[in-house]
């Protein structure tokens, strides 16, 4: 495994719409592999390979909150099946959006199709902050993050914030 490069806004790949996976291979789960363990270094809970720089429509999470007790998932190719039309509320931040934090609707429940580790298709019927952490890696996969969904005034004041701290300090 090992640990790969986040990308943070502002960065034009992070917009771009990321490719169906055609088969769950050795490649595949390595890729995954990485991802969570880039995942767990940056103390994030959820990751998509656009993140990496890899327009994949594949998906890293774990929401455990208990220490040293680890519950990866994993998804390739998810789709939503259903929505709630009732929504939550849930502070949310990203790793690509580094030290950044708002409150975000999204709907409260969601059924998500997908493939696992193994290539194998499942159905997870989610809710809490389940529900909202998918539906946030799953806006990566087209491109939105989740300061799209704030008055342009305060995505505009976030990205500048964020494009001052890349200036003053080396891309790695
Ligand atoms: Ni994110």
């Amino acid at each position: 495994m090992a640990i790969r490069t986040i990308i943070t806004e502002p960065n034009k790949l992070l917009r771009q719409v990321s490719k169906p996976v055609n088969q769950v291979g050795k490649e595949e789960q390595k890729l995954m592999k990485d991802m969570l363990e880039t995942m767990y270094a940056a103390n994030g809970i959820g990751l998509a390979a656009i993140q990496v720089g890899i327009p994949q429509r594949i998906i890293v999470m774990d929401i455990c909150k208990e220490e040293n007790k680890k519950e990866p998932r994993y998804f390739v190719n998810p789709i939503i099946k259903n929505k709630d039309p009732l929504k939550a509320t849930y502070e949310e931040g990203c790793l690509s959006v580094p030290n950044q934090f708002a409150d975000i609707d999204r709907p409260s429940k969601c059924e998500v199709e997908y493939l696992d580790y193994n290539g194998q298709k499942q159905l997870l019927k989610a809710e809490g902050l389940l529900a909202t952490c998918i539906q946030h890696e799953m806006d990566h996969l087209e491109g939105i993050l989740f300061i799209d969904y704030l008055s342009k005034l305060k995505k505009s004041m976030i990205i500048k914030k964020l494009s001052k701290l890349k200036s003053s300090t080396a891309e790695v």
